[in-house]
């Protein structure tokens, strides 16, 4: 259930229906009658399919709706929350029907405060948000920038995708709580030329759908990413590298502490001996290049006596479970991700998990749904490995 309340951010949360609805979620929007300033419902209605709520005494065919409308939903969400209504949420009023249903409800209440940087600075409102962490209220951001209003300071509304994948991360279980988590993710660029370079068509999307949904289960993560044209993930530390040999070294410089390895990052497997510092001449000819194998991060990693849980990633053209189960002993690894070398730049995969269990083949799915499966499997084996 999303509620809706009195503050110009109320426009993103049309987007924020659309993104909720276009991952499968069921939306009610419930709207104060200050929102109907800034939005109408026929918006919501329109993008959620679903009847707008903002009405105490429309009571319903039972005629409790006040109680019942949060009474089957997973989780009330408040974007964007003004001053007012976190006031009302702190000391329990309900003289509308977003208050009374968010103080009838028996499920998770997050909020999305938006607001003017002084009204968040305002003593009254710290006290109030103070006190709705106490009483076990999530409260996403806010975010600092510009202001509707031309000032500059915290208050702004975080962005519609934040609240997402904020949400999600407070609704899922922890299973690696405590655990450190190093991906790698994205392509290397090996460079040939100062303008030139060995490249692959990895996106970054698969390791960075595994960095998110190992910190929404819980886990401190470290990103070490090639160059890819992704934002970093939300609360995930990231370090940016672009050849092998450095993202080798990122990687060592990483690991102390780690508990879990997951290499992600389709990591070229050779680099020019010699980089030629002048932008190579056409010439016509035919060209010679020279070409060194790059070090084997993952194998570097699961030789070491005090290796993490490592995992791997295999795209194969061909033969793929033979190809992947024959480097997952070569590497000696618990677990290996085998995927169709076609999915790599793609938005969809579908994955094959291979473990001393045997092949757990995955259904296609977006690579964020994917990443969420692998990371359950990861977290399952992880369990059982650190007994033994
Ligand atoms: C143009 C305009 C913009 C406003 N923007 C905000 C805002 O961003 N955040 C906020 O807390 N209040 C804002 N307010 C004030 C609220 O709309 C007002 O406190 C209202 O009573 C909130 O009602 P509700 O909490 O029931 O939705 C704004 C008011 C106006 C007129």
């Amino acid at each position: 259930m999303l509620g809706v309340t009195g503050g110009i951010a109320a426009y993103k949360s049309a987007e924020l229906v659309r993104l909720w609805v276009r991952q499968g979620h069921t939306v009610d929007v419930v709207m104060t009658a200050a929102a109907k300033a800034f939005v109408g419902p026929v918006t919501f209605q329109a993008l959620s399919g679903r009847p707008v709520r903002d009405d105490l005494w429309h009571c319903g065919d039972g005629g409790m709706d006040h109680i019942a409308l949060s009474r089957n939903v997973d989780a009330v969400i408040v974007a964007p929350a003004s001053a007012d209504f976190i006031g009302k949420l702190t000391h329990g009023l309900a003289d509308d029907l977003l208050s009374t249903l968010c103080l009838a409800r028996d499920c998770p209440l997050l909020v999305a405060p938006a607001m003017n940087r002084q009204m968040w600075e305002n003593p009254a409102t710290r006290r109030n948000i103070a006190q709705l962490r106490a009483d076990g209220i999530a409260v996403l951001g806010p975010a600092s920038g510009e202001q509707a209003c031309g000032e500059v300071g915290e208050g702004r509304m975080i962005e519609p995708e934040e609240i997402v994948w904020r949400v999600e991360s407070q609704l899922l279980p922890k299973p690696l709580a405590g655990r450190r988590v190093l991906v790698t993710s994205g392509p290397t660029y090996e460079p040939l030329d100062p303008v030139r370079a060995i490249v692959n068509r990895s996106s970054g999307r698969m390791g960075h759908a595994i960095a998110a949904a190992a910190r929404d289960a819980g886990a401190e993560v470290t990103l070490v990413s090639g160059p890819v044209a992704l934002p970093p993930p939300g609360d995930v530390r990231t370090l940016r590298v672009e050849t092998a040999a450095e993202m080798l070294a990122a990687v060592e410089s990483e690991l102390d502490g780690t508990d879990i390895f997951v290499s992600v990052a389709a990591v070229a497997d050779y680099r020019s001996e010699t980089p030629s510092e002048d932008k190579i001449k056409r010439d016509g000819g035919p060209l010679q290049l020279d070409l060194l194998p790059n070090p084997d991060i993952l194998a570097a990693v699961a030789a070491r006596p005090d290796a993490p849980f490592c995992v791997g990633f295999a795209a194969e053209s061909r033969d793929l479970l033979d190809n992947a189960e024959a480097k997952r002993r070569r590497k000696g690894l618990p677990l290996l991700v085998a995927n169709d070398a076609s999915a790599i730049g793609s938005a969809e995969s579908s994955l094959h998990l291979l473990d001393d269990s045997g092949i757990h083949s995955l259904p296609p799915a977006e690579k964020a749904i994917s990443g969420r499966w692998v990371v359950e499997h990861i977290a399952r084996l992880f369990t059982h490995w650190e007994r033994h």
